[in-house]
């Protein structure tokens, strides 16, 4: 097996590698004058298993082409079998045609991906679980929920949580995580509505909550919107505290300030995606990492042994 990673978060490809007992395939991804992207693999990988890890995240454009060229690299030095180790799939949320003359970009990048010779995709927690269904190759959505669950769990008493979707487009994925075996919390979803053209959205909170420790959970946080505006609805309808637990850390723009000056009490994201100083800073962000997770994926893999039962 060789672990090849690019520069959009090598922290955690360092952690993959440590899981594995293994070190990252010696290589170079660098710029040349013109910003072009360029890469030297300085190990043999002819015959090799290759796992290229490489969120697509902010800068999306540079990771995705790193990512892409580090591909071709490994094909073209006759690697036996690559997989695209993308734990952050950027472009995710462009899934379907929003409106007439629009792309669809979550497929383009899966075909630019495919055809720069990935043979598989290892991903995490996918915007929208179709989305494996853009690629023509196997494609294995890992899920940070079992990562939460064991962290909730150290932290609270499980008896007192309430698991809330911010939106009614999370549901699925809020209450696969509230009816986890070990846990079974109960489920509350906000319904954001506007009632009358022109009026501003009314939160509607659906579920019990007063008095309960909520824990808002989602796939992405980026400016912070959804999961303040979550907050608030439910602390003013009577919820003791809130906490929210979300897998991707996009956190673009100002999203840090706004989070530190929220009502939640307690912001975790995973390590997905590289944490920028500010949000290693922020007292009320926490990060949990997703290495082992994704490593033992990689070692699965690479043996041939189930995934799925990483699910649970
Ligand atoms: C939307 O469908 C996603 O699941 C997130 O709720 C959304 O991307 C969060 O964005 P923001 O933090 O900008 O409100």
């Amino acid at each position: 097996m060789k672990l090849l990673a690019g520069n959009a978060n090598p922290p955690l490809a360092q952690e993959i590698a440590k899981y594995l007992k293994t070190k990252l395939c010696k290589m170079e991804v660098r710029r040349f004058a013109d910003n072009e992207v360029f890469v030297e693999i300085h190990e043999n990988v002819r015959g090799e298993d290759v796992f290229i890890i490489q969120p697509t995240a902010s800068p999306t454009n540079d990771n995705l082409m790193e990512l892409l060229i580090i591909i071709d690299a490994a094909r073209r030095s006759s690697a036996r079998r690559i997989t695209a180790v993308i734990p952050y799939y950027g472009y995710a949320r462009q899934d379907r045609k929003p409106g007439p003359r629009t792309p669809i970009s979550a497929k383009l990048v899966a075909n630019m991906i495919t055809g720069a010779g990935a043979d598989r995709v290892l991903t995490l927690d996918l915007h929208a679980l179709q989305i494996q269904g853009c690629f023509d190759i196997p494609t294995d959505n890992l899920f940070a929920a079992p990562v939460f669950v064991r962290d909730i769990m150290k932290q609270d008493r499980a008896e007192k949580v309430t698991v809330v979707s911010p939106d009614v487009g999370g549901v699925a994925r809020a209450r696969a995580l509230a009816k986890r075996k070990s846990f079974n919390a109960p489920l509350a979803i906000i319904d954001k509505r506007r009632e009358e053209a022109g009026k501003s959205e009314v939160m509607h909170v659906i579920g019990d909550i007063k008095g309960r420790s909520c824990i808002l959970v989602d796939d992405i946080i980026d400016s912070g919107g959804t999961l303040i505006n979550a907050a608030e609805a439910l602390l003013d309808k009577g919820a003791h505290e809130v906490k929210a637990y979300i897998t991707h850390g996009v956190l673009s723009g100002g999203a840090v300030a706004r989070i530190a000056s929220s009502a939640l009490t307690e912001l975790v994201v995973t390590d997905s995606i590289m944490p920028t100083e500010n949000v290693k800073k922020a007292s009320n962000i926490r990060i949990i990492s997703i290495a082992e997770l994704m490593g033992e994926a990689i070692f699965r893999t690479y043996k041939e042994r189930s995934v799925s039962s990483l699910f649970y």
